[in-house]
């Protein structure tokens, strides 16, 4: 049996039931595919329903205050993705009547549409004939066919376009695509992967070759840059705090925050000495660290090594923020569950 109708029999047996499956809409197609470049399925689809219930068109979208989809998109992280969501939902809306593109190639023109979700795109909602290719179908094709190129190159992106453009089923695109995507979900996992109910056994080069934990190959790994941060909890006697929004080209661009100490070198603080040269030093009644153990939060390119602090006051700050009113803004999810863990 050829490739393609062996991978289509697996998934109509083993198929997951997702809500975007159940519409050809491409405004909901778009949508899941944004948030599944950010998370997997499952942690995703409480997000899907948020925005689907939020906006339930792009228009909708497309009219809402940024800061609304900064909070709604709060969790998933790399909030550039949820800026360029609402920026594309303006573009649909007001310069192409509400229509989204219906072509892979115009889909790539969108702000945050790759290759891979513009053929996710395109062969779902329009039925092309355009593979998906990501990590997932990395694996699965490596594997079955052995292919041993280093997945961290252009180059081999393409050979993997190459291979999955000579498989993909021209009648039932947006199965195949579908069914890939399940398969290497489901089926061919990254690790400890269970062979033996799978319908390519027979003649898949890695599991014949012993070779299943060994590919795909990857050679050149990300550098990860360590940060160090600890931001300042004030609290002034009417239980005011204050919050400053990011703003720099920098992780969680246009997120809120509490003021923070930020440095790239492991730096010791002594904070009741750092706070004394700070303008507003005597206004400091009590400083505290809340976080006996540091917090480490991984970023896909940053380790995050975080404390936080109480900082009492004696004074109204210039900008005040009641403690109850902090549910009115997006936070790093990082601060969010801080901030969570302190008011239950
Ligand atoms: N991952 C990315 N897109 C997906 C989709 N449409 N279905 C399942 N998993 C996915």
């Amino acid at each position: 049996m050829i490739f393609s109708n062996k991978l289509i029999a697996w998934y109509l047996d083993n198929k997951r039931f997702l809500p975007w499956r159940e519409t050809k809409d491409p405004y909901y197609i778009w949508l899941s595919e944004i948030i599944l470049q950010q998370t997997r399925v499952a942690q995703g689809l409480p997000y899907f329903e948020a925005f689907k219930q939020t906006y339930p068109t792009v228009f909708n979208l497309a009219n809402a205050q940024e800061d609304d989809v900064l909070l709604l998109w709060q969790g998933l992280g790399y909030y550039s993705r949820a800026r360029n969501l609402h920026a594309t939902a303006k573009k649909v809306a007001y310069e192409l009547n509400g229509q989204f593109p219906t072509t892979y190639k115009d889909l790539l023109t969108l702000k945050g549409v790759g290759e891979y979700t513009a053929a996710a795109i395109a062969s779902i909602a329009y039925d092309e004939v355009v593979p998906v290719v990501d990590g997932n179908v990395f694996r699965v094709l490596a594997r079955i066919y052995g292919i041993t190129s280093d997945i961290s190159t252009q180059r081999t992106k393409k050979e993997f376009q190459q291979v999955a453009a000579g498989l993909i089923c021209p009648e039932q695109p947006a199965i195949f695509n579908q069914a890939i995507m399940d398969f290497g979900a489901i089926q061919c996992t990254p690790k400890g992967t269970d062979c033996t109910p799978c319908p390519f056994i027979t003649t898949c080069v890695a599991y014949q070759t012993n070779q299943v934990d060994k590919l795909p190959v990857k050679l050149s790994k990300t550098k990860v840059k360590n940060r160090y941060m600890d931001f300042l909890i004030y609290l002034d006697e009417a239980g005011n705090t204050q919050l400053e929004q990011r703003t720099k080209k920098d992780i969680w661009q246009n997120l809120y925050q509490f003021p923070v100490v930020d440095r790239f070198e492991d730096t010791p603080i002594n904070m009741e000495e750092y706070l004394q040269q700070q303008p507003s030093s005597s206004a400091i009644t009590h400083i505290e660290c809340l976080t006996q153990e540091v917090i480490i939060h991984q970023l896909s390119h940053q380790k995050l090594h975080i404390h936080f602090w109480l900082v009492k006051t004696n004074t109204t700050p210039a900008n005040p923020i009641p403690w109850e009113e902090l549910n009115k803004f997006g936070f790093p999810i990082v601060i969010h569950n801080f901030i969570q863990s302190l008011t239950v």
